[in-house]
């Protein structure tokens, strides 16, 4: 038992406290107006924490505020159609988000009389919240005490101790951290400091206002060398005519952005000019996309879908770039 105990002490700065304190300072004075932060909202924070899932913050603002237009509440948005809420997350990218968010918007509504759930237990079991988003919310919407570990507050908490925690240890050590009066704020303050001073690259330590009580102060250790991302080539046809272009829908099943639509790919024929070219970069592929205006067989397989309606409907973020670049959304 002794050795548990002097274990457990080592980790855990003793310094808490003013850590909380100097942070919570700095974020007071510090921290960006994003539009998820200017009430408590608990379906505005909810909806915030899902988009944010693997999106930097500038991707998220403008889809959020949109999305917030068309479904202002929680009610509004269970009683929308999957396809139409698939399409407001459009561009935003792992469409699986939309899918378990608007389950859990119909569980809300429907065995929940549209009150979400106070604690990270609750909030947990929801489609679509992870551990990571229950933290957030409970702690940013309902002030219960608990951390949020995401890649940034992971960072911040590894370079504070000066060494590599992980796993359950690390969601330890960021709850010792945490402030318990302000744990919304503390949350957020610890992600803000990631995505703003203590970059993975370069860190801003002179600024940091927690510098003092970091252990590692800028020297980072050697970082692992950037995974490449793999470069992959692809050949869509835009079939345009008489206002109606042809589209085809991915199948239900498929695991990538089901049931959304898209262009007809077709195999690469040198030719072929392409009439525009593209990148389109995805976690870990860099796409050239090459598109080529031409007539389609009659027995190619998709639908004639008016253009004034396609931007309606849930295409794949590559299908309205594609789109808007020809002009036709
Ligand atoms: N990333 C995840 N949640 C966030 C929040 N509430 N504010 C800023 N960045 C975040």
């Amino acid at each position: 038992m002794p050795r548990l105990a002097a274990k457990r002490r080592s980790e855990i700065p003793s310094f808490a406290s003013r850590f909380g304190q100097q942070l919570l300072g700095w974020f007071d004075r510090n921290k960006r107006d994003l539009p998820w932060r200017r009430n408590r909202d608990p379906y505005r924070v909810w909806l915030s924490e899902i988009m944010l899932q693997q999106t930097r913050v500038a991707a998220v603002v403008e889809h959020y505020n949109r999305f917030l237009v068309r479904f202002p509440t929680v009610q509004a948005l269970a009683a929308a159609p999957l396809s139409s809420v698939v399409a407001a997350w459009s561009g935003l990218g792992y469409y699986r988000r939309a899918q378990r968010l608007h389950a859990a918007a119909r569980q809300v509504v429907h065995r929940r009389r549209g009150r979400l759930p106070r604690t990270l237990a609750e909030l947990e079991a929801l489609p679509g919240i992870g551990r990571y988003s229950a933290a957030a919310i409970a702690s940013i919407a309902f002030g219960e005490a608990v951390a949020a570990v995401d890649g940034n507050v992971e960072r911040v908490v590894q370079r504070v101790l000066g060494r590599a925690v992980c796993g359950n240890r690390l969601w330890r050590v960021a709850a010792d951290l945490l402030s318990p009066s302000r744990p919304g704020d503390f949350n957020q303050a610890m992600m803000e400091l990631g995505a703003t001073l203590c970059l993975p690259r370069e860190p801003k330590c002179r600024l940091c206002p927690v510098e003092g009580m970091c252990r590692t102060r800028g020297e980072l250790k050697p970082s692992p060398p950037a995974r490449r991302q793999a470069r992959k080539e692809v050949d869509y046809a835009l079939d345009c005519r008489q206002g109606s272009i042809f589209l085809v829908r991915r199948a239900r099943e498929m695991t990538l952005m089901p049931g959304m639509w898209e262009l007809p790919e077709i195999p690469r024929d040198r030719s072929i000019e392409p009439s525009f070219t593209l990148r389109h970069s995805i976690t870990s592929t860099d796409y050239l996309v090459r598109v080529a205006r031409l007539a389609l067989p009659g027995e190619a397989k998709g639908c004639w879908i008016k253009a004034s309606r396609a931007g309606k409907l849930p295409l794949t973020g590559l299908a309205r770039k594609i789109l808007c670049r020809a002009k036709l959304i």
